[in-house]
């Protein structure tokens, strides 16, 4: 057994709620505390002095005033592409259209381009170099999607990367096929025949390597219709996939689907109506908000506010990608967000930990108690306010993952 710290504070997260607003004195706040780890896993949270007394093998003293979160939980990125999209972003913020940039070659056909381009072996250099930025951030568990690929081989390319990224790097990654992005421009059918050949020649192959536990889809003009996406969600459950939705990005589709089908979690939102935030609200799909990708677009973000008073499960997540969301950093965005839509500390917090692992289907991690995994992150102050008081800026001194120092 090891006892690490002790931390000026842990912010255990402990009995908050999984759906609804959470008020900043909901938050547990044990003043000079230490954590208490077996085999990767929580097994006591309480004060130094209590801890220091009782029976460990290894003590990790902690020397500099910090304090300890969980580990942040980024459910939602792009991270595993070739190529760059500076000429779509300077377009971009010059005033140019959707349409114009498309027309200069940009879009995520560009991407899509330079993924298929790369070899194995750059991708997965490229995507370890990102990974290491996210530990740098304090992110212990990290989503990843395909959807760069976009055919059978491509898809399975960019799959197994992600697999393999997994053997050289100590954070947990989690892997979605997101191979209906949108239908790539060389496939001759319908979008309706391009979903088809992905259930009946991706997804099996998808299972049988364990490539990926989950599905998304991107519904929106432009990408997939809803009567496009339901059949292809529905095929994919029946297969034994977890499923999320990216939807009401551009407009409002896709997170009522989610509701209908029972996706785990939708995410965007920045386009959802009032009506659209109240039956999220009201069902089990977390929406989750990627304020990443409305700084880089310009776009209002999601109505996080609402979701929660309306009594909604918020989750934050980068959606780091070449593309819409190139900054990938979850704290500073977190951070923004809180502040534009007035979020609690707590809420935020729960937005980047428990929630998020929530929309991942994950319950064992998110919180600092007793049978979590021992993921923490620590910065250096001695007040968790500072954490979004600095908007990002104070950067983690020290990553845990499953109970092992991997940065600081
Ligand atoms: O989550 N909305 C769709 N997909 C990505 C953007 C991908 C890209 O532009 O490369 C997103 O924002
Ligand atoms: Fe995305």
């Amino acid at each position: 057994m090891k006892l690490i710290g002790p931390f000026q504070q842990l912010v255990t997260l402990k009995g908050l709620v999984l759906k609804g607003a959470i008020k900043d004195d909901e938050l547990e706040v044990i003043e000079y505390g230490g954590i208490l780890v077996d085999d990767e896993v929580i097994v006591q949270v309480g004060p130094w002095a209590e801890l220091k007394s009782g029976d460990f093998d290894e003590l990790e003293e902690i020397t500099s005033p910090m304090v300890a979160l969980p580990g942040l939980i980024d459910s939602h990125t792009h991270i595993c592409f070739g190529g760059t999209r500076e000429r779509d972003y300077a377009m971009r913020i010059a005033g140019k259209s959707y349409l114009e940039i498309a027309k200069a070659g940009g879009g995520i056909w560009d991407t899509v381009t330079h993924t298929r381009a790369a070899s194995a072996n750059d991708l997965l250099e490229g995507m370890l170099q990102r990974i290491s930025r996210q530990i740098l951030y304090g992110i212990t568990t990290c989503e990843v999607k395909s959807g760069y690929g976009l055919s059978v081989e491509e898809e399975l390319k960019m799959l197994r990367t992600i697999q393999k990224a997994q053997q050289s790097t100590p954070i947990e990654l989690v892997a979605t096929c997101l191979a209906a992005h949108t239908k790539p421009r060389d496939f001759p059918g319908t979008n309706q025949e391009y979903l088809t050949l992905m259930l009946s020649d991706l997804l099996p192959t998808v299972k049988a390597e364990s490539l990926a536990q989950r599905i998304d889809i991107f519904t929106e003009e432009g990408a997939f219709t809803v009567a496009e996406s339901q059949p292809y969600l529905e095929t994919a459950k029946s297969m034994g996939f977890d499923l999320t939705i990216h939807g009401d990005q551009f407009s409002s589709c896709g997170s009522e689907l989610g509701v209908n089908v029972g996706v785990r979690s939708v995410d965007h939102l920045e386009a959802s109506t009032e009506k659209d935030i109240l039956r999220l609200a009201k069902s089990d799909v977390i929406g989750t908000a990627l304020p990443g990708a409305s700084l880089g677009l310009g776009c209002p973000f999601t109505p996080a506010r609402q979701l929660l008073d309306q009594g909604g499960c918020l989750a934050i997540a980068s959606d780091w990608n070449p593309g819409s969301a190139p900054m990938g950093d979850l704290l500073t965005q977190a951070a923004i967000l809180s502040t534009m839509e007035k979020l609690s500390t707590a809420e935020t917090f729960a937005g980047l930990t428990f929630r998020a692992a929530a929309a991942l289907g994950l319950t064992d991690r998110g919180q600092l108690t007793p049978g979590k995994m021992g993921d923490l992150v620590a910065f250096p102050t001695s007040d968790y306010r500072d954490i979004l008081y600095y908007q990002g800026q104070m950067k983690p001194v020290g990553t845990w993952k499953n109970g092992t120092r991997i940065h600081g």
